[in-house]
């Protein structure tokens, strides 16, 4: 290695070898030990005309790629690609062809590694033929082996295709893999054209053919301009395509099965003398009409939810409706996405998010579950509006309507369709789609030290706080323009001592603080009993943000929000004051008797939405609760759900920090942006309730240690649950639940959309809102 005489040597013989391989004439009979390389000024073999090319061509979209490939070498670039070895093979810069001394065509890549070979030796000499076939010969002219014999979508003057035979388009211009259509000549000699399956090549259904029976038959490209069916004995039998203006002396013709489907039989002046910008025109084609060629299994010519027509130059138009896009504005054939969650069939949800854009002489013929007659256009649209299956509807002259579902294929669209589709679309509300990152680090064990945590909480902080309709007349007020705290009552220290007999009844303790219960004799008000929060830990330095903050949590007014009455800030004590909730806590409710009521689950969780909502979105500060959980929602007498304790973040002046430590909020419902360095929004409340809505539903808490390692972390088995299609899983035993699947269904998925792990992805309270009361389309849950 590395020694200098041997480098000298090894360099000698590669001079001698390139020298002697180098030599090949570019046109002509290509001689044994000839070699073209990619990437090198003499990449190809010309023919003598010098019309065709054998050799590498850049691939367009990656100069750094090349296809072998035969081409027409005087047209102005190599786009105009008639046959490859290998459909999908690109190779890199320094790949060779070689014709070996031992008379094989060897296709090799930069390492020497033989990459393809027609499988053909002894060869005497290889040609570029003016026909456009490049062939093999033997030392007696013989062909041994002719590219005429393995086209690949195209076939020119003199070369035919055998019975047994077939084209096949390409999958798009640019895309030399198998496409969705071929020609086959059968051995029944039928020319037959099929729509396939990619990448299979399943034959769906024929859309063309010549309808002919005489065995052994053959496609033959006549040099007079047509191509024909010939018997094989030589017989006409039929023509395909034919032009007779254009002789093959002064045009290039060739008939290509196109990426539409469509057999062009096209010409292209030689020269351009005439000064004409000279490009390749379609003179015939078969079958005329390719949008009425349908398929029952597949999309059709135009990829699934998109609709044949033809542009202004007679091309096929492939397109999308309203409310679609391309999946893949590049690669039509791909098809439309619709720009909106497709219906989810929950009881109750059909119509709503939805509306229907009509589309005259529109059809989708296949995809139809139900008929319907007789029928006016406005019921139609109702039908399919209402039913969530529904993907369009399609109405004919005579009252006949038919309900499709997706994808909807085989579109066609043009004035001699006398039909009329109405197209179900998302109102414009676009959302997110669902994908919950589920952390599989968090094992079991892990889970088990939360679920103590949880439990720990539990005994915190139950019952608590506060009923007093202190100056309820003022509590209509409307916020704006709300003098600051002015319905804020300050007690004394005295007052409130006195209120609660000296402290002496405690009704809750949590992280700020120990709730007692009070009695406000003073008050007219009808319910004397208040709640009064002694907070924990208060720093006198603290003394300005305690005004501020009792003063912005005072001038919230919310049914769904627990009111703050009073405060009293003497030397060192700091008191809140809060209506008194006589049912107690969301959590002793779910969790520490009989299973509440179905129906009054519901409203709570449209309580503490509406009350979240509220906190995030309508008061004049944006208030984050940061410590949403069952412990946190009240009672009233009604059983009107309550939020307690917002605002108190702030007040405890721990919201902006993320350590663990100091973290506000409970193990268990926290969002996952508290153990990372990114911000705090209102989207870790969403998390939370997201948390919650799972327990509502199911009357149990995130974590049970006691359960099945599989039932143990609620949220992970209801995700669980939902992937397997089995939500009724959760509520099993739970007769009234069982009999509203269609809302159980929407909370979980509505939880699974709040306990994202990417806080952007969680819906806002207000989108939250939106979706519960069914005002928008909930989006269609994706999870990994
Ligand atoms: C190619 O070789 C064959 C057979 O040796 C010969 O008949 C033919 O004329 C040659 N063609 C050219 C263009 O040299
Ligand atoms: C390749 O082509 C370039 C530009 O046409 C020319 O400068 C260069 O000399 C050529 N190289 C060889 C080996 O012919
Ligand atoms: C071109 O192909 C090469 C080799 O496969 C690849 O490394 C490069 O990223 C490609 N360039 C582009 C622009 O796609
Ligand atoms: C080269 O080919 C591309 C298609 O691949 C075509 O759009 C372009 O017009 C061609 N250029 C010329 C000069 O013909
Ligand atoms: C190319 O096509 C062959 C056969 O059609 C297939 O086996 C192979 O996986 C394809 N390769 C790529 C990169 O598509
Ligand atoms: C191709 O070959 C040239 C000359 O032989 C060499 O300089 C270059 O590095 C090679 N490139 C690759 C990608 O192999
Ligand atoms: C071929 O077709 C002709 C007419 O279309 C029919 O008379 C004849 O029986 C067919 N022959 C076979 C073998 O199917
Ligand atoms: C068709 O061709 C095959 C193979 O060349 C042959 O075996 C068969 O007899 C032919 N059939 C007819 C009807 O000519
Ligand atoms: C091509 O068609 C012409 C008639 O237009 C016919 O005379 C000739 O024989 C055909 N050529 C072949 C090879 O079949
Ligand atoms: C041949 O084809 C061209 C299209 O390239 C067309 O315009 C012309 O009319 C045709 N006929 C003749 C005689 O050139
Ligand atoms: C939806 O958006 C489109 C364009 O973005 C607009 O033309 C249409 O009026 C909107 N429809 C509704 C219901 O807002």
């Amino acid at each position: 290695m590395g020694h200098p005489l041997l480098d000298f040597l090894l360099l000698l013989l590669i001079v001698a070898i390139t020298t002697d391989v180098a030599a090949s004439q570019p046109s002509g009979n290509i001689t044994l030990n000839s070699l073209i390389t990619a990437g090198e000024n003499l990449s190809y073999w010309l023919s003598p005309s010098g019309d065709f090319a054998f050799g590498f061509v850049p691939v367009p979209s990656n100069s750094s790629l090349f296809l072998l490939a035969i081409y027409y070498a005087k047209l102005p670039n190599s786009s105009t690609i008639i046959w490859i070895p290998n459909r999908n093979q690109t190779l890199s810069l320094n790949s060779s062809v070689v014709l070996t001394t031992d008379g094989q065509l060897s296709l090799r890549d930069p390492a020497g590694a033989e990459v393809w070979n027609p499988s053909v030796q002894n060869a005497a000499y290889a040609a570029m033929l003016d026909s456009g076939n490049f062939v093999l010969a033997s030392s007696s002219g013989s062909y041994l082996w002719e590219s005429f014999s393995s086209p690949i979508d195209t076939i020119l003057p003199t070369q035919s295709l055998g019975s047994n035979s077939e084209l096949i388009a390409k999958l798009a211009d640019d895309d030399f893999n198998d496409g969705r259509f071929k020609i086959k000549m059968q051995d029944n000699g039928d020319l037959v054209f099929y729509f396939i399956a990619v990448p299979t090549g399943f034959e769906y259904s024929q859309y063309w053919d010549t309808n002919t029976n005489i065995s052994n038959s053959s496609l033959f490209f006549n040099s007079s301009g047509r191509v024909d069916l010939v018997s094989p004995t030589g017989q006409l039998i039929d023509t395909v395509t034919s032009i007779n203006t254009n002789s093959t002396a002064d045009f290039y013709q060739r008939g290509t099965i196109d990426p539409d489907g469509v057999f062009r039989h096209y010409v292209h002046p030689k020269s351009s003398a005439n000064g004409a910008a000279a490009e390749w025109t379609s003179m015939d084609s078969k079958p005329g009409d390719i949008c009425k060629a349908l398929t029952k299994t597949g999309s059709g010519v135009c990829g699934f939810n998109s609709y044949c027509g033809y542009d202004r130059r007679g091309m096929v138009a492939c397109q999308c409706p309203e409310g679609y896009s391309w999946v893949n504005p590049k690669r039509t054939y791909k098809g439309c996405k619709p720009d909106f969650a497709i219906p989810r069939c929950i009881d109750g949800f059909q119509s709503v998010g939805f509306r229907m854009v009509t589309v005259n002489n529109l059809d989708f013929p296949f995809q139809d579950y139900e008929q319907f007659y007789p029928m006016k256009a406005d019921e139609c649209t109702q039908l399919c509006l209402d039913d969530c299956f529904c993907a369009a509807s399609i109405l004919d002259g005579t009252g006949n309507c038919w309900k499709k579902k997706f994808p909807l294929s085989n579109g066609e669209k043009g004035s001699y369709v006398q039909r009329t589709a109405f197209l179900k679309v998302g109102n414009n509300d676009t959302l997110p789609s669902l994908s919950l990152e589920r952390k599989k680090s968090l094992s079991l064990p892990a889970s088990l030290g939360l679920g103590g945590s949880v439990l720990l909480n539990l005994t915190f902080l139950s019952a608590t706080l506060i009923a007093l309709g202190v100056r309820r007349k003022k509590q209509r007020q409307r916020l704006k323009g709300f003098k600051l705290g002015s319905n804020l009552r300050s007690f004394t220290y005295s007052e409130l001592e006195e209120a609660t007999k000296g402290f002496g009844e405690q009704v809750g303790k949590g992280a700020c603080g120990t709730v007692y219960k009070g009695y406000l004799s003073t008050e007219q008000n009808g319910n004397p009993d208040v709640a009064v929060k002694k907070l924990r830990d208060f720093e006198p330095e603290m003394e300005k943000e305690f005004t501020n903050e009792v003063k912005i949590i005072g001038q919230t007014h919310h049914k769904n929000l627990v009111r703050l009455l009073g405060y009293c800030n003497q030397g060192v004590v700091r008191l809140l004051v809060y209506e008194y909730m006589c049912n107690g806590s969301l959590a002793s409710y779910l969790f520490d008797g009989v299973r509440p009521p179905w129906k009054q689950r519901v409203e709570i969780v449209l309580g503490i939405a509406r009350g979240l909502r509220y906190l995030h979105e309508e008061c004049s500060t944006q208030i984050i609760h940061c410590d949403i959980k069952p412990q946190n929602v009240l009672l009233d007498g009604n059983f009107t759900a309550k939020i307690a304790d917002f605002g108190l973040s702030k007040l405890l002046g721990t919201d902006q920090t993320r350590t663990i430590t100091r973290m506000r909020g409970t193990k268990g419902y926290v969002a996952p942006e508290w153990f990372k360095n990114s911000s705090i929004t209102a989207k870790v409340d969403v998390y939370s309730f997201g948390t919650m809505l799972l327990e509502i539903v199911c009357c149990r808490r995130n974590v049970e240690k006691e359960m099945t390692e599989d039932k143990a972390v609620l949220c992970f088995w209801a995700s669980d649950c939902y992937m397997a299609g089995r939500i009724d899983l959760l509520v099993e035993g739970d007769d009234e639940a069982m009999n509203d699947m269609g809302s159980v269904e929407k909370f979980v998925i509505l939880a699974l959309l709040c306990l994202q792990e990417d806080p952007n992805l969680r819906p806002t309270m207000g989108r939250m809102m939106q979706m519960l009361e069914e005002k928008v389309a909930i989006p269609l849950p994706v999870i990994p």
